[in-house]
């Protein structure tokens, strides 16, 4: 019998009962609403609400459920509508008249919104704990690689020479935006709705500001209609979260084209990669793959709570029940995805021999020869056309712009002297990119220096 059960004739017809409950889903969040409502209680008897022995039956009773259900001797029952009124009804059954009065001034409604508040805060603090980590071991990465010279692209052409250091830390900034956005929602998240009751706060003489500071939140709502209505926080982190997942996802696409024979850049450790089971030749990257694909179901999750709100009017709206699926599929598929490439990224072997080979290749010292021309005095309009008939010469006779005859760089310009050689030399273009944020090695140490400083003080901050 349903604890709403008073105001109707007729049992709830038993597939709706199943269309209608949440316990499937909501199950996970039995510790935060336990906590809650021991909070809840404790601040009921602190106000005279209820007594001091019920307020310790009361709190009893829903420690020893939380145990029970912590070691595998109490299961959730499937009928029930939700968790909340699965540890109520159970509750009751073990100390009787005080289970009931557990629900004074309260409602599911600023229940349900305090439970997710604080699952999900938990969960917010394991993703930022793998995401320092997985920054971390980008910021290693970087540091062997400092001097090994790759390609960077754009639209995918070999443009100018980088390090592989230098890419890697564009992914620091990113992780490092990803971990701030993150906080930040978290501590927008960080208010305590209990006390909006179902919608227009209660007569009783409730302490808000006692509840939400036992429950670690740094303030009660302002107002008791947003309190049990707005869900912000949830598509707040579904979109924090799909920013990640963007990010990880350009990545692993990266991943998947370094592996291939085409790039050849990285070997994953076989512990990290798959084969095929009939080309007896194959070694896949489908971690990288599997990340690039869930990324679409993390989009989805943002756009199911975005649609899931947009028309819904003041205050709770059942629809609202659909929350939880979207932002639990969210988180989980995040902190699988990080906490799967971290060790992947950790193990894979750089082929830096193969990366200075395909930096050789592209011209993309072509830039540096046109600067070199500018160096001495030529406008850089004119030294970029002489620089593209060299180009095209080399290509022409299948020479690159380190091995073309001063000649032939000569019958171009006279301008051109044996120095161009040293100013072409892959490494020096890379050395000589010193500006901030480029590069050469020693401002990518920059970079790398103050990447790690940050995540120091995101490392304090969990503390
Ligand atoms: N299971 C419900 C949910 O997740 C709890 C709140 C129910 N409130 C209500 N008025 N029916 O949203």
């Amino acid at each position: 019998m349903a604890l709403w059960a008073g105001r109707f004739k007729k049992e709830l017809d038993p597939r709706t009962n199943d269309f209608n409950s949440s316990i499937r889903f909501d199950a996970r969040m039995y510790r935060d609403d336990i906590s809650g409502s021991i909070v809840h209680a404790a601040m009921l008897e602190k106000q005279g609400v209820i007594s001091q022995e019920d307020k310790e039956a009361i709190c009893t009773g829903l420690a020893e459920i939380a145990d029970d259900i912590e070691k595998g001797r109490l299961s959730f029952d499937p009928n029930a509508e939700d968790v909340h009124m699965f540890i109520e009804a159970e509750l009751t059954a073990r100390i009787g008249d005080a289970g009931k009065r557990l629900h004074t001034g309260r409602s599911r409604n600023d229940q349900v919104a305090l439970d997710i508040r604080m699952y999900l805060r938990r969960e917010i603090d394991e993703i930022l704990g793998q995401l320092l980590e997985l920054t971390g071991v980008f910021c290693d990465k970087a540091e062997e690689n400092l001097e090994t010279v790759m390609p960077g692209y754009t639209h995918l052409q070999r443009a100018q020479p980088v390090t592989f250091a230098h890419h890697l830390m564009a992914y620091v900034q990113m992780f490092l935006r990803d971990i701030q956005r993150l906080e930040q929602t978290f501590w927008r998240m960080n208010v305590c709705p209990l006390g909006s009751g179902a919608l227009a706060g209660t007569t009783y003489p409730l302490d808000r500001a006692f509840t939400a500071e036992q429950l670690g939140f740094d303030r009660p709502s302002a107002n008791s209609l947003d309190g049990v209505s707005d869900r912000d926080f949830c598509i707040e982190l579904a979109s924090d979260l799909s920013i990640l997942m963007m990010h990880l996802s350009r990545f692993s696409e990266e991943v998947v084209a370094w592996c291939s024979w085409e790039f050849k850049f990285i070997e994953l450790d076989d512990a990290f990669a798959t084969g095929s089971s009939i080309m007896p030749q194959k070694k896949n990257p489908d971690i990288t793959e599997l990340v690039r694909g869930k990324t679409g179901r993390v989009y989805g999750d943002l756009v199911t709570l975005l649609t899931m709100m947009k028309g819904l009017p003041l205050a709770y709206n059942k629809d609202m029940q659909e929350d939880k699926e979207a932002i639990f599929d969210a988180v989980d598929t995040v902190k699988l995805c990080v906490s799967t490439v971290t060790p992947m990224v950790k193990t894979m072997r750089v082929l830096k021999e193969n990366m200075r080979l395909a930096a050789a290749k592209g011209f993309i010292n072509a830039t540096d020869c046109a600067d070199y021309l500018v160096k001495k005095g030529l406008p850089f309009r004119d030294a970029y056309k002489i620089t593209g008939a060299l180009v095209a010469r080399c290509i022409d006779e299948g020479e690159t712009l380190e091995t073309l005859p001063l000649s032939a760089y000569r019958e171009a310009s006279g301008i051109f002297e044996e120095d161009v050689y040293a100013a072409i030399d892959l490494a020096a273009c890379v050395k000589e990119r010193k500006v901030q944020g480029g590069p050469a090695p020693e401002a990518v140490k920059a970079q790398l220096a103050a990447a790690r400083a940050e995540l120091g003080k995101f490392n304090e901050e969990a503390e």
